[in-house]
């Protein structure tokens, strides 16, 4: 929603959006959106990106933390693991490049580069909205959202200081405070969340824990605001019922376990009910965050939408994943190596061509789909209210 040149301040957001969608004609190429009438929607010239979220966005927090990244990750883009759980870039990369931004760096990675002049990301695999009582060596985490947020405070305040003590050296390296408006705040998590509501299905009343998971996410929201941001591109959690790790193990399937599409129903379920209650409570916080603008993207239906159509979009079935061995109901992970029953040993390495895949490794996604799906969100398609990213800002906080 932008109105700078427009003559009148207060038309209200439902006449923005309807005088947007008559007046915005998308151009296929990067970052231009042709205006038919005038230059009323310029882009918004994002000052920075900060992100949060878990594996599906984080750029490097993991193998800095912890340990190293091994090959085959990132063999087809960058040529060697770069912390990233794929074989290549993620969404959050194609979001960076579309909006003119470098790829962003994970914000405890001392040696990786390291300019945050245009943002940094906070995302940690394994990371939840919700703390769990389970240490990282049982599969928790310790980057929780909540610690997320405080890890930007800290960004932010230590940052400032920096800048206001006007050393050059930090200058150059961090955002200058007028930045933060003028950022794009871009969260995707909940899918660990979700994984955790499934292991307890049928011990814990599900629809409460949602419901709490979601109000956290929204105290979070609250917080980032607090402290200055004002565009939020906020993702959905996509179809866990879907990923092929957990297919794998499924035999027999009683009827109706999975869907048309061969995904676990009671598990897409759950993430499309999380899905609803993060949407109404996006909707509640415009209306509490009123400088704010709030873009609810439904990364569900865009990979739901892949792996439907895999076939027709030049895909091999999205049950099967490039990285790994995994047959005959023996395991080998992506990247690691094993021994078969026979005694054979055996590397999880990767298929002929990772861009023939949907999945990389079973719990995420090859470059090649990643691209698919940002190419799909970057223009709106899969946003409420239906804005590109280019455009998702109010105008008013640019300036
Ligand atoms: C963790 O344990 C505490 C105390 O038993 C409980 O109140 C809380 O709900 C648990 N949290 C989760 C996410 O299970
Ligand atoms: C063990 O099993 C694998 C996979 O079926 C096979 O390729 C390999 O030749 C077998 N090795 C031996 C020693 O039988
Ligand atoms: C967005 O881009 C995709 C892929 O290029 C295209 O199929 C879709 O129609 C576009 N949607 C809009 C709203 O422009």
């Amino acid at each position: 929603m932008r109105w700078r040149a427009l003559p009148h301040a207060h038309l209200c957001a439902g006449m923005l959006l309807s005088l947007l969608a008559l007046t915005l004609s998308l151009a296929a190429n990067q970052n231009q959106v042709k205006i038919e009438q005038g230059s009323v929607f310029a882009p918004c010239d994002f000052a920075a990106i900060f992100n949060f979220g878990d594996s599906n966005s984080d750029t490097g927090c993991m193998a800095a933390a912890f340990y190293p990244e091994i090959s085959p990750y990132g063999e087809t883009f960058f040529h060697e693991p770069v912390g990233r759980a794929s074989d290549g870039r993620l969404i959050i990369d194609f979001i960076a490049n579309y909006l003119g931004l470098p790829f962003l760096n994970a914000y405890i990675d001392s040696i990786g580069g390291t300019s945050y002049r245009q943002g940094a990301n906070f995302a940690a695999g394994s990371s939840t909205i919700r703390r769990q009582n389970r240490t990282f060596y049982d599969g928790g985490t310790p980057f929780t959202l909540d610690i997320q947020t405080a890890q930007f405070y800290q960004f932010k305040s230590r940052t400032s200081r920096l800048n206001n003590q006007g050393k050059k050296h930090f200058r150059n390296r961090f955002p200058r405070p007028e930045d933060y408006a003028k950022a794009i705040f871009t969260m995707d998590i909940g899918q660990n969340d979700i994984a955790a509501v499934i292991e307890k299905v049928g011990k814990e009343d599900s629809h409460a824990v949602l419901s709490d998971i979601v109000e956290q996410f929204a105290t979070q929201v609250k917080f980032l605001y607090g402290q200055g941001a004002r565009t939020f591109w906020i993702h959905n959690t996509g179809p866990i019922g879907c990923l092929p790790l957990s297919l794998h193990s499924i035999h027999d399937p009683p009827p109706g376990f999975l869907d048309h599409i061969g995904c676990i129903n009671f598990q897409n379920d759950l993430a499309k009910e999380f899905n609803e209650k993060l949407k109404n409570i996006v909707v509640s916080l415009r209306a509490k965050l009123p400088d704010a603008s709030l873009i609810y993207v439904d990364i569900f239906s865009a990979k739901y939408k892949l792996i439907s159509n895999a076939k027709k979009e030049g895909f091999v079935d999205g049950g099967e994943m490039c990285c790994g061995y995994h047959e005959n109901g023996e395991h080998v992970s992506c990247g690691n190596k094993g021994r078969l029953g026979n005694g054979t040993e055996i590397f999880g390495g990767s298929c002929e061509d990772p861009s023939s895949h949907i999945s990389w490794d079973g719990v995420h996604y090859t470059e090649a789909a990643n691209q698919w799906i940002a190419n799909r969100l970057v223009n709106g398609s899969f946003s409420d209210p239906p804005l590109p990213i280019t455009h998702s800002c109010r105008h008013s906080q640019m300036q």
